[in-house]
């Protein structure tokens, strides 16, 4: 039996995990958008959910650059469209020129932060256990992680995929994760940005083997409202068919989330 009753994922998103899994639409727009973005992107999806006829069947979030979260967060708010962050500290506050703590992050709105993508663990040297306590941090800040993990070309071709990704999944997600505050996003390193997409059906192989790695450490009803998102040139092309596989509960959308019209598509393909 799944847990019963409304979770709250959000201001004023509730969700009843015995329906199943909510999917999640994530845009994560990366070093991309300027002020230009509030209204083109932030404001045009606000607009896209005010227009729904009945509530969104689906939980959206737009993960921008640091400066630009309050001037998203004004402009989605009420929306239904959650804010998120690319990253945050490990530490509380402190000496960390540059950095920023998760608990900032949760006073602008946040409720949703992504740790361990692929490029901050390419470009940063983020190690797993690097990437665990940042989700941590989130947590304790009253955020849900986005914990990342994905095989490189190389990895897949030597037939390691599994053994990498499950790895990843064990060394990056914190002890104490919970559906309502961890998020798990399969993005293959070789996808990302490239225009390649895991088929449905490989997709979905890591997928399984995510879930089955979640329940045997946080037990079966747990790992089962536990939502994992797919991410690697998914576009309004192919949504429908991956989104359709029984453990994609949604997507981690980079490039196609630039575009309003195209996000929605997506968001438009999970409902
Ligand atoms: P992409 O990026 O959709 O542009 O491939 C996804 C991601 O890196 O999160």
């Amino acid at each position: 039996m799944l847990e019963e009753g409304p979770v709250d994922f959000g201001e004023g998103v509730e969700h009843n995990m015995t329906d199943g899994r909510r999917p999640l639409i994530a845009g994560n727009w990366k070093m991309n958008g300027g002020l230009d973005a509030v209204d083109d992107l932030a404001g045009a999806l606000a607009g896209h959910m005010a227009s729904l006829a009945a509530a969104p069947v689906f939980d959206m979030a737009v993960c921008p650059p640091f400066p630009l979260l309050p001037m998203i967060g004004a402009a989605i708010e009420e929306s239904g469209v959650l804010l998120g962050a690319q990253d945050c500290h490990a530490a509380a506050k402190g000496a960390h020129t540059g950095d920023t703590s998760a608990g900032l992050l949760a006073e602008l709105g946040c409720r949703l932060v992504i740790v361990g993508h692929s490029e901050r663990r390419t470009d940063h040297d983020e190690t797993d256990d690097l990437v665990r306590v940042k989700a941590e941090a989130a947590q304790a800040a009253g955020m849900a992680a986005i914990v990342c993990v994905g095989e490189t070309e190389a990895e897949r071709d030597a037939g390691r995929a599994l053994e990498v990704v499950i790895g990843q999944v064990a060394n990056s997600i914190p002890a104490a994760s919970t559906a309502e505050t961890l998020v798990v996003a399969y993005e293959p390193v070789w996808a990302i940005g490239t225009g390649k997409t895991a088929t449905p059906d490989d997709a979905q192989e890591v997928h399984g083997a995510i879930r089955t790695a979640l329940a045997e450490r946080f037990g079966g009803n747990a790992a089962a409202a536990m939502r994992i998102l797919y991410g690697g040139s998914m576009k309004p092309g192919n949504a429908a068919e991956l989104l359709a596989k029984p453990d994609i509960d949604g997507g981690l959308i980079g490039g196609a989330s630039l575009q309003a019209d195209d996000f929605w598509a997506i968001a438009q393909a999970a409902g």
